[in-house]
């Protein structure tokens, strides 16, 4: 089963370009689904046609769906909120400022990824397309799996320990309800299931396309927003080039344009070197029903597989060396000035502007010691040696 999701600037065409190539995957013969972790849920516009909650077929083969983020959040945060909403009531917090209080940002993207692990496992789909929110929250959003993680195995247990310790203490004193057993329950389970999505996600089976348009500005938040995904070990498999003007029958204004674009495509192609740029025209009328977003697609990936699966070994392999090993990280459009890398334990922790990433070392490099790091073509390449067997390697090394 192939996963393709649609990342983007604001407003450059993510819905419309995901919603065409999920329309071309159904005609091909696929069983596919485009759903939308984006409360905004453009994708019944773009298809014309009436979407609910659940997966609503628009065409032979292909479904829509635009996840109900209400009830789902219900179904499994619900508990976690009861939980918090107590203690707000205690400490004496109105009703209704709880409420909001006890709301988990971004739940409803969250939620949306939810969905996407049980649609995965259900095995009913060849394709599921994921219409992303603009670029911030989708990268946002792709981090959390891990850095709950993080949280859950580390301060979590911590927690939780102390919490039953000081039980009986805290109800007498303070009137402050514990958590019950379910609560645990609940944040245990929706962090084993963020792990599954993110293992889904970072899967050979899975990859990421940025839409753009050939705007400067645009490009450089594309260009972020590849480090960013690479660094978080997601592939990026293609850019589409979105509204481009076509050049023919130019008056004045529309030749600047295409020549200011034209500038802005080698920059695009230099950027994503390696990678395939679809482009798509700035067509005089919105694509709008399946027809015409299909053929859209059909433009945009002329005549090449949209589903081939990404090629290369992936953006994170670890590879042996006669002193010890070397770590590959793919990590596009930095310098070597712009990462910053620290050992802790036996967490490498990758920092990239106000993104960081703690990637847990392979326990057969725990014993290791970083000798040097560099960025070349792309990719952060972190050398480890072999600690001698009397040598203990350090706890916290700068690299
Ligand atoms: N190639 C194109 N030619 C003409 N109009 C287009 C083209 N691509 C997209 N549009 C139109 O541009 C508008 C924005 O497109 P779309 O909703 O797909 O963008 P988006 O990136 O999903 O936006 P948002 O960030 O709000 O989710 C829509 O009205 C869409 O029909
Ligand atoms: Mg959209």
């Amino acid at each position: 089963m192939r996963i393709l999701l649609f990342t983007g600037k604001g407003g450059v065409g993510k819905s419309t370009v995901a919603a065409g190539t999920a329309a071309l995957a159904a005609a091909s013969g696929l069983r596919t689904l485009v759903l939308s972790t984006d409360p905004a849920h453009s994708l019944a516009d773009a298809f014309g046609a009436v979407v609910g909650s659940e997966p609503t077929e628009v065409a032979e083969r292909l479904f829509v769906q635009q996840v109900d983020a209400q009830l789902r959040f219900e179904q499994s945060w619900a508990d976690i909120q009861k939980y918090l909403l107590s203690v707000l009531d205690v400490v004496g917090v109105d009703r209704v400022a709880a409420e909001e209080l006890t709301v988990l940002p971004g739940a409803e993207e969250v939620l949306a990824l939810l969905e996407l692990r049980l649609h995965v496992l259900s095995d009913e789909w060849d394709v599921i397309v994921v219409d992303c929110a603009p670029t911030a929250e989708t990268l946002r959003l792709l981090a959390l799996p891990e850095a709950l993680g993080w949280y859950m195995e580390r301060v979590f247990p911590v927690q939780q320990r102390v919490m039953k310790a000081l039980k009986p203490v805290l109800s007498r004193a303070a009137g402050v309800p514990m958590p019950g057993g379910s609560v645990f329950e609940a944040v245990e389970r929706l962090h084993a299931e963020l792990d599954e999505v993110q293992a889904m996600l970072s899967g050979p089976d899975a990859s990421v396309r940025i839409v753009l348009t050939p705007e400067a500005v645009v490009l450089a938040e594309a260009r972020r927003s590849y480090t960013t995904l690479s660094l978080f070990g997601y592939r990026v498999d293609g850019v589409v080039a979105n509204r481009v003007f076509p050049s023919d029958g130019a008056d004045d204004w529309r030749a600047g344009w295409v020549m200011a674009q034209d500038e802005v495509l080698l920059q695009v192609a230099q950027s994503f070197a390696g990678l395939p740029v679809w482009r798509s025209e700035y067509r005089s009328a919105e694509p709008l029903g399946v027809d015409a977003l299909r053929l859209l697609a059909q433009e945009v990936y002329a005549g090449s597989d949209p589903l081939q699966p990404p090629a290369g070994a992936g953006p994170f392999r670890v590879v042996r060396t006669t002193e010890g090993a070397v770590l590959h990280l793919s990590l596009p459009n930095v310098s070597r000035a712009e990462v910053d890398l620290s050992r802790n334990g036996d967490e490498l922790v990758v920092t990239v502007g106000s993104y960081r990433r703690l990637l847990t070392l392979p326990a057969g490099l725990s014993r290791h010691r970083v000798a040097g790091a560099r960025v070349e073509q792309g990719e952060l390449q972190v050398r480890f040696t072999e600690t001698a067997h009397h040598e203990v390697p350090p706890r916290q090394e700068h690299a």
